[in-house]
């Protein structure tokens, strides 16, 4: 608008000078603004990486420390951080090219649009001029700086669409059924699975646990025992055969529903750094607290829990840390009992324990598996000596 008034109010140069000033300034701030675009996704990344080996160091920290590696996390850290610094400093000096480039452009505009205004000072021509130019000049600049703050929030917003766009490996089909807690018979129909295609672990396994029965699976380390008891939970699906729960296969339940009539004891058990009491209310947040005693009674943790000081109020530390391997594994069992599943999958769940209270535990773990379906994984043949049927996996 401003150009036309001075093409139409004074002379053509005016409004030619103008113009090509806006159209400058544009193609200068829009250059310029995506060529910086990069520094402030270095910034990012780099900024994600410090934070990340920071993370990492700390929940490490007991490593760390076996190690005395604390001056190579230092220096780790550091590396990530200079390349930040690095970052953020370039992103910085490209702004102010940008804000100077800015600036000449919009000065080079003015100064030739006021020398030819000056040449023919006529009454208050020159005054009025310099008003519209700044009409023009301010909104101008405030254009820039949006135009250049939408772009930088694009890119910030960069890593959440990749999330949203992240396809998970696990999806629910449309239409998914509940699983209805029935009797919990699981069957294994010529499954095979690996975590990449060049490297099967899982080939061709078919077995069935009848309801209420317990099956023991054996075999050394990695021959894929604590894999079985993953695809049952559905942290991944088969790539071949199905796995079925009452004769249904268990891709057409909602994970929830699934999730929900499963408990498992894993391998390795962490806690929140937060009470007993917590960690083991997790199991069933609902339940009331005279269930939290039980379940700690049956797991043979109790006793121990009352012997301290602060009793259920005692902290366990990071991922349990306070706590000793044996006693964490109560813990973990204490939370699935509390869960109170159909079906219960121990993952050498008392791998930690001596064999004393190994013995006293499976007392309760018979009582609390009699009516369950289980899948107990184990290394040690005392563990298993209950079970109904044995697998022995090999290779
Ligand atoms: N998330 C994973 N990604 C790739 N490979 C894995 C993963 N988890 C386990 N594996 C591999 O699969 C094999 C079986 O693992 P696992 O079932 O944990 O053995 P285990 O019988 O000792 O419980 C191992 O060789 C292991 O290296
Ligand atoms: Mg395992």
């Amino acid at each position: 608008m401003v150009t036309v008034i001075l093409f139409v109010q004074f002379d053509w140069r005016f409004s030619a000078a103008t113009a090509s000033t806006i159209v400058a300034y544009v193609l200068f701030t829009q250059i310029i603004t995506d060529w910086r675009l990069q520094f402030r996704r270095t910034m990012n990344a780099r900024d994600s990486e410090a934070n990340t080996k920071a993370i990492d160091s700390f929940l490490n920290f007991e490593t760390v420390k076996y190690f005395n590696n604390e001056e190579y996390e230092y220096c780790r850290y550091d590396k990530a951080q200079a390349g930040y610094e690095k970052a953020a400093v370039t992103s910085q000096i490209s702004l102010s090219l940008l804000n100077l480039g800015q600036g000449a452009i919009v000065a080079v505009g003015l100064i030739l649009v006021m020398w030819m205004a000056a040449a023919g000072v006529i009454s208050g021509d020159f005054v009025m001029v310099n008003t519209f130019l700044i009409q023009l000049y301010l909104p101008l600049n405030f254009l820039g700086v949006v135009y250049r703050e939408i772009k930088r929030s694009l890119v910030d917003m960069d890593k959440m669409f990749e999330l949203l766009e992240h396809k998970p490996d696990v999806v629910d089909v449309a239409n998914a059924k509940e699983l209805k807690v029935g009797p919990g018979q699981i069957d294994f129909e010529h499954v095979s699975f690996g975590y990449s295609e060049e490297r099967g672990i899982i080939k061709n396994i078919s077995f069935q646990v009848p309801p209420g029965k317990t099956v023991a699976i054996v075999g050394p380390s990695g021959s894929g025992k604590s894999t079985i008891s993953r695809l049952l939970f559905r942290f991944y699906d088969a790539d071949q055969g199905r796995i079925t729960i009452d004769g249904q296969d268990i891709r057409d339940f909602s994970q929830l529903s699934l999730r929900k009539a499963i408990g498992v004891v894993p391998q390795d058990t962490v806690l929140f750094n937060d009470t007993i009491a917590y960690n083991i209310h997790y199991g069933n947040p609902e339940a009331p607290w005279e269930q939290v005693q039980e379940a700690a009674q049956l797991a043979q943790i109790h006793g121990f829990v009352e012997s301290l000081p602060k009793g259920y109020e005692t902290e366990v530390g990071e991922r349990g840390l306070k706590l000793s391997g044996g006693e964490k594994q109560r813990v973990a069992i204490a939370r699935t009992i509390l869960k109170g599943p159909r079906i219960l999958i121990f993952d050498e769940a008392t791998s930690a324990l001596d064999s004393h209270t190994e013995r006293e535990i499976q007392e309760s773990l018979r009582k609390v598996s009699r009516e369950r379906t289980t899948l107990i994984v184990a290394h040690r043949l005392s563990t298993i000596i209950d079970a109904d049927e044995i697998l022995v996996l090999r290779q």
